[in-house]
């Protein structure tokens, strides 16, 4: 589709990455000139006795005795020109569980994120032009998550496209000691990287598609140090035999593009690999999808907002990992120059595929790009390559929308991402791969079809397909659903969700 429009929205993206906490002033006690003032605490560990101290200018007795006796995360106080918000993250926190080794409980990191999106929903309410920010006795990582949280709960879409700026300015400070330079910084790469990625995913497909997306990739990495942004436009892709992905993108006029955005700092690791899905409208090309079925479409691209998300984050943060992210860029959509079922088509690595369905259409492109990942020589060979994905409707069936479904080929690698996984309390959940179910990828005319011939272990079938092309370099292969319905915890606006951008940078960082 043709967009007619004055909105210029690629320049949200200049916006988002200037950051939101970057209007922030830090180590700031004393605000002058704010007659709209809300002061916010956000309390960690905290004995009566310095609770008593700390808020003895600001609240009555009555007030402080409802605090310390309070069973709420959060109590608000108002009395003459007093405006007192008081958050304690760590109130959420139930009794620790014993099952699943301590994989369900969320982590303080996580507590402290989603608990800023209490704070800026007040800032939402009561609409204050100032607010202070008092952190109090937060650890390291408490301290993290406050910060990203306050970075991801500012994002809207209609503030970012109609370029508004904040009417709130924040004052952040701790009690103890000074929030330094690093943190501020560490915690912006991270809310950026997360925001980048929502952003991309709720751009709707009239806007988003894979010209416009390389075009967007391209800026976004422009000014950073040590990074490189190129692309395969079809000609190229023609040359590299990549079947799959040309075939997905043949009836759009958009053309597919693989983006390869490739980070090499100066005494920098061994590279690994990262993949991601980007699909940027999936109507189910011949095999159409019901109208319920395609209505949210546009975020089938969100494996690759998570790689894309994540890259920034750690060239931002000048991470020491070497990096090769590959970004498979189509949109599947109908018309005359569709693949339909029964086509047989060959892969980059040689293995020939006859479509059993349009709609599995995300293990095509996949396998293309995961193909030239682990094909690289010598130096360029990732250590490990891990593909991210909105790869099946049966993965949220299993998990639930907010889990993704973790599908390996190394135990050590997985393990990695679970641990990252309970750094960020962004859940991952490991899948089988049992081999004998490849038997149901089987084709009497093709090296296998791209889609099971029963609908059972749907998520399965799809990870076994990729697997058949990662020859036998570590992988992993994230599950994702990429969209969160309802606001939740740090995350006021419903939509993309960046989910894995966390977990991502977390691990590699
Ligand atoms: N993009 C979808 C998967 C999807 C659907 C993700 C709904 C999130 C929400 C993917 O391309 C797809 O359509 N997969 C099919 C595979 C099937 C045809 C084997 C599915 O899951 O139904
Ligand atoms: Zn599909
Ligand atoms: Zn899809």
């Amino acid at each position: 589709m043709k967009s007619l429009n004055s909105l210029n929205w690629q320049s949200g993206f200049q916006q988002l990455s200037q950051s939101f906490l970057k209007e922030a002033q830090f180590n700031t006690k004393t605000i002058k000139g704010s007659d709209n003032l809300l002061r916010a605490f956000i309390v960690f560990k905290t004995s009566k006795k310095d609770l008593t101290s700390l808020f003895k200018g600001s609240l009555t007795n009555a007030q402080l005795n409802k605090l310390i006796n309070s069973k709420s995360p959060y109590e608000y106080f108002s009395h003459a020109d007093e405006n007192v918000l008081v958050i304690r993250p760590l109130y959420l926190t139930s009794k620790p569980l014993k099952a699943h080794s301590g994989l369900l409980e969320p982590s303080d990191y996580a507590l402290s994120r989603d608990a800023m999106g209490m704070l800026i929903n007040f800032v939402k309410t009561k609409s204050p032009t100032h607010c202070r920010v008092e952190i109090v006795n937060a650890l390291q990582t408490q301290l993290h998550g406050v910060l990203v949280g306050l970075e991801l709960a500012q994002y809207e879409f209609k503030k970012i496209l109609h370029k508004k700026s904040n009417a709130c300015k924040f004052y952040i400070f701790k009690n103890k000691g000074r929030i330094l330079d690093s943190q501020i910084k560490n915690a912006q790469t991270v809310g950026v990287g997360t925001n980048v990625a929502r952003h991309l995913v709720n751009l709707p497909s009239n806007w988003l598609n894979p010209q416009t997306y390389k075009g967007v990739i391209n800026k976004l990495f422009k000014n950073l140090a040590d990074v490189q942004v190129s692309t395969w436009s079809e000609a190229t892709l023609e040359k590299e035999k990549m079947g799959l992905l040309l075939a997905v993108g043949a009836s759009s006029p958009n053309k597919p593009v693989l983006v390869h955005i490739k980070y090499r700092p100066r005494g920098g690791k061994p590279p690994i690999a990262l993949v991601g899905k980007g699909i940027t409208f999936d109507t189910g090309g011949a095999d159409i999808k019901s109208s319920a079925g395609m209505r949210n479409m546009k975020k089938d691209m969100g494996g690759s907002a998570a790689v894309v998300g994540a890259a920034l984050s750690l060239c931002m943060n000048k991470s020491k990992q070497s990096f090769d992210a590959y970004l498979p860029l189509a949109e599947n959509v109908v018309g005359s120059a569709s693949f339909v079922p029964g086509d047989i088509l060959q892969a980059r690595s040689g293995k020939t595929i006859e479509i059993h369905n349009t709609d599995a259409e995300g293990r095509l492109v996949l396998a293309d790009a995961l193909d030239v990942a682990v094909s690289k020589s010598t130096k360029d060979k990732p250590k490990f390559v891990i593909d991210v994905a909105t790869l099946t409707g049966a993965i949220k069936v299993g998990l639930g929308a907010e889990v993704a479904g973790l599908f390996s080929n190394d135990d050590g690698l997985s393990l990695k991402i679970q641990k990252a996984s309970e750094n960020t309390s962004e859940r991952v959940w490991r899948m089988p791969l049992f081999s004998d179910y490849k038997g149901a990828l089987h084709s009497t005319v093709a090296d296998m079809t791209n889609c099971a011939s029963s609908a059972f272990g749907g998520a399965i079938t799809a990870g076994l397909f990729l697997q058949e092309f990662v020859q036998d370099v570590p992988w992993a292969h994230l599950d994702i659903y990429a969209w969160a319905d309802t606001p939740k915890g740090a995350l006021l606006e419903p939509g993309a969700s960046g989910q894995m951008v966390q977990c991502l940078v977390s691990l590699l960082n």
